[in-house]
């Protein structure tokens, strides 16, 4: 004989067809209605709500639910029946039925939640804190699941597709990926220390060199960085590695990938993904994760605006980094002074240090249809210039940025995608679409360090050069363009990868072009030079950002709703109190001081 069922369905999924039977439900008690002598309970689980009805009929059952709070889990034996007509709640799976309550066990009470969990308004704080309550709440509950369902969506087509799941170490050696490293002291090894890897990066090229051919991993990664929305210290990558395949191939390939789990996970069939150079990508609009949804881009003048008479323009246009461009906002004349004050404080955030603008309000009638504090400061050519390149018309606003690169645009960048998704912007049709995706392909190897007068690799230190550029590794390594891309949706990079150096040759050449000296390279990646001598594939994968993935197919605002248990901006950890003090027994016996006890 099988065992008594301690539940028979979860509550969120009785329905009508489970009319006239008897059911057995366990859950917590959402909330609990008086009715004058009928006592609702809304009873939760992780599928959803079912209403159980009490009636005064049963005095034993009755009293039990009378005493019935919040949160309180119980179990409920009961008959399925229909709500009374004008009682059905279209919102719920279980809205047509309700279940009238036999027998009611209390399996264990609760205290007094510190907030309602229907309370739209917590604090971030608070729900950290609270975080097994705020994790009960439907809102998380669905996210958590949905995170789940994405993760098996994946393991099903990289399974499809051949990939094997390989564990790599935890504790090992600093991976560069461009962050702080996070340290573990060794008690065995006085002085020594292992790094929480920033991504599996060598250890799946050493896999492919050892011949697996297809890895993957769904795996935590860990830097020690400035954190933002989306940023966490740890986070999730799908992280993936093949050798034999081209460049075009792995991005088709896991093109594919997020494709199909977007329409198995919450059924949208994303569109293809456009391919987009680095470099169109900042020429247009300033950044290499472009917003697509915003239709507005960026038009160049820094070539127009090298002998104004302001300062502001010819400045940047004769400086090697600088660079003026105008945004056209169409309709945008209509903006008010002060929605145009506040547009120019958003880009300081940026560095910018102004916002200069033209209204448009008869291009015909030249510099005299133009209302600008600017305007008299540009001769007619540049005038007509600015005019012909945006293709103003009556009613268009143009902003400018002139700076240094970088800070144009960072500033102009961010004000594209603010005015697109404004109430402006939405209301003038300046966003379109839900979703967005594209490549950026094309990156540069190196970017220059002013600072450190010194170059960096833009992605990592084993990404391979284009065919062709390996010559210029060290005579120009500004002119390197790297097989390397990134996956883009919403604004937001999704993920990236390149195919890697094969080359024990090659990976020497970018180490000299990164300073790295040959003895510093040994001691640091001996084993993946040494590995490439004996005979390593060509190879190349990719990584995905599981969280930022799950919280754009969620619409959720920050990283901290798809992970169970994430860490504040501060890098805390609020539930536990991570990090925290440590004995001074456990200090020593991993050979530290700190230099700094009080703060501790
Ligand atoms: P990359 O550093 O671009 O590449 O990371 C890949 C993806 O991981 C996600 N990501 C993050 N998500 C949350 N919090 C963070 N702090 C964070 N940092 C990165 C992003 C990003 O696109 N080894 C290479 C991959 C490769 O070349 O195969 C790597 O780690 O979505
Ligand atoms: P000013 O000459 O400082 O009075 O600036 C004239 C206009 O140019 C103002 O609208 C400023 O907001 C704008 N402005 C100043 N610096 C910049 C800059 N670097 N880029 C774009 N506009 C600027």
């Amino acid at each position: 004989m099988s065992p008594q069922k301690m539940r028979t369905t979860y509550c969120g999924l009785v329905t009508e067809d489970l009319l006239g039977q008897t059911v057995s439900l366990c859950g917590w008690v959402n909330r609990r209605r008086d009715h004058g002598g009928v006592i609702f309970v809304d009873l939760r689980d992780r599928e959803g709500y079912v209403q159980v009805v009490c009636d005064p009929d049963r005095p034993e059952m009755f009293k039990a639910a009378e005493g019935l709070r919040n949160e309180f889990c119980i179990q409920v034996k009961g008959l399925v029946r229909a709500r009374p007509a004008g009682t059905t709640n279209d919102n719920l799976k279980s809205g047509k039925i309700e279940v009238l309550c036999h027998e009611l066990t209390v399996l264990n009470p609760s205290v007094t939640p510190p907030f309602q969990l229907d309370d739209e308004n917590l604090s971030e704080t608070t729900r950290l804190m609270h975080r097994v309550l705020d994790l009960r709440r439907p809102y998380m509950q669905n996210n958590l699941m949905l995170r789940y369902k994405v993760t098996m969506e994946v393991r099903k087509f990289l399974d499809a597709n051949g990939f094997i799941d390989i564990e790599t170490p935890m504790l090992t050696k600093s991976t560069p990926e461009g962050a702080r490293d996070y340290l573990v002291p060794s008690r065995v090894h006085d002085g020594m220390f292992f790094a929480l890897p920033q991504s599996p990066q060598l250890f799946k090229q050493l896999l492919m060199v050892a011949g697996f051919d297809r890895y993957y991993q769904i795996t935590k990664c860990f830097r020690d960085e400035d954190l933002r929305a989306d940023r966490q210290p740890e986070f999730t990558q799908i992280d993936i590695e093949t050798s034999f395949m081209t460049e075009e191939e792995i991005r088709t390939m896991f093109e594919g990938m997020i494709r199909s789990t977007f329409d198995h996970a919450i059924g949208v069939e994303l569109p293809a993904f456009p391919v987009m150079k680095h470099a169109e990508a900042m020429r247009l609009y300033g950044s290499d994760k472009p917003d697509l949804r915003v239709k507005l881009a960026f038009t160049e003048l820094t070539d127009v605006m090298k002998d104004v008479d302001f300062k502001v323009f010819s400045g940047p246009a004769n400086q090697p980094d600088g660079r003026v461009v105008a945004l056209r906002i169409p309709g945008g004349a209509d903006m008010s002074r002060g929605e145009i004050d506040a547009h120019t404080e958003f880009v300081k955030i940026y560095g910018a240090k102004g916002l200069a603008w033209i209204k448009v309000n008869d291009p015909a009638m030249g510099r005299d249809g133009l209302q600008s504090p600017i305007v008299k400061n540009l001769h007619d050519a540049a005038v007509a210039a600015i005019l012909e390149r945006t293709g103003a018309i009556q009613g268009d606003l143009l902003f400018f940025g002139a700076d240094k690169a970088k800070v144009v645009n960072d500033a102009i960048g961010a004000l594209r995608v603010k005015v697109g998704h404004s109430e402006f912007g939405k209301a003038r049709g300046l966003v379109e679409g839900q979703w967005k995706p594209l490549w950026v392909v094309d990156f540069p190897m190196f970017e220059y360090d002013d600072d450190a007068q010194r170059w960096n690799a833009v992605h990592h230190p084993f990404t391979s050069p284009k065919d062709g550029h390996e010559d210029w590794l060290e005579t120009d390594p500004g002119r390197c363009v790297a097989k390397a891309y990134d996956a883009v949706l919403n604004g937001i990079e999704l993920g990236g990868g390149s195919v890697r150096i094969h080359r024990e040759d090659v990976q020497s050449k970018v180490f000299r072009a990164l300073k790295i000296d040959a003895e510093e390279a040994k001691l640091k990646f001996g084993f993946l030079l040494d590995a490439l001598q004996y005979g390593a594939p060509p190879h190349g994968g990719i990584a995905i950002g599981l969280d930022r993935f799950v919280m754009l197919m969620t619409g959720a605002e920050s990283l901290r709703d798809v992970i169970a248990f994430p860490k504040t901006q501060r890098a805390q950890d609020l539930l536990t109190g991570a990090p925290g003090p440590v004995d001074e027994k456990q200090l020593r016996e991993l050979h530290i001081r700190l230099r700094n006890p009080q703060a501790a």
